[in-house]
């Protein structure tokens, strides 16, 4: 992408974005698919914001923290580098929330629940990688995750990742998954890094 590009759009975001707690909807639920994006440069990591950014994936696993109320432990590893994308913020808020709480639905009745989050930087992608020690996603299931509507949950709607495959691919990004039966599941959510010097320039 040109970085002029980038810089224009960042100017057109108007430098700042809300703050996360506004980004948030109270049950954590998707922003309507009807809003059309506000794409901008975040600051995935939650340090200095360096470009106007905000805090992100440590404030959406802050709001988990608790195991969503079921005692569970929940271990989040950050790298210390700032790492900044192209992506619009509720969305991705909305990708995180839906795999820290696909993580805890998935852990069985009378198993301690272990949840880990860890960032951290593969090449010229930031990496999320979403831990849990659930059932798993079974070879019959594997093909029908990221389908519209599929769901094995009575409250499911079965979108939460069928959107945020769309959301995380809109940006170039890649969102998969290592499964073990009865073990648990790894989701990876994998983003371009914007490079300062780019933005740098562009001033
Ligand atoms: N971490 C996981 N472990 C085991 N199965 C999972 C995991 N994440 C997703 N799945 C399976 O994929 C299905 C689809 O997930 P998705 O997030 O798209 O929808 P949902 O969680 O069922 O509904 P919603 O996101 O609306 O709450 C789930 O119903 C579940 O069967
Ligand atoms: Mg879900």
């Amino acid at each position: 992408m040109e970085k002029q590009t980038l810089f224009e759009i960042h100017q057109q975001s108007g430098n700042s974005f809300k703050t996360l707690a506004e980004l948030h909807t109270p049950t954590g639920h998707f922003v309507k698919c009807t809003d059309s994006p506000q794409l901008g440069l975040i600051d995935i990591n939650g340090n200095a914001l360096q470009v106007g950014g905000l805090s992100m994936i440590g404030n959406v696993f802050n709001l988990f923290k608790d195991g969503d109320g079921q005692g569970m432990q929940m271990k989040i590893d950050l790298s210390p580098d700032n790492f900044v994308v192209y992506a619009d913020p509720n969305q991705l808020v909305s990708v995180f929330n839906n795999l820290l709480k696909n993580g805890i639905q998935a852990i069985p009745d009378g198993r301690e629940g272990k949840i880990t989050v860890v960032l951290f930087q593969e090449e010229e992608m930031v990496c999320v990688k979403v831990t849990d020690n659930g059932v798993g996603i079974s070879d019959d299931k594997k093909d029908k995750v990221f389908v519209p509507n599929f769901t094995t949950k009575s409250s499911g709607t079965g979108l939460g990742l069928a959107i945020s495959k769309n959301i995380v691919e809109s940006v170039n990004g890649e969102i998969f998954f290592h499964t073990v039966a009865d073990v648990g599941t790894s989701f990876f959510v994998r983003l371009p890094i914007i490079r300062s010097g780019e933005l740098e320039d562009a001033h």
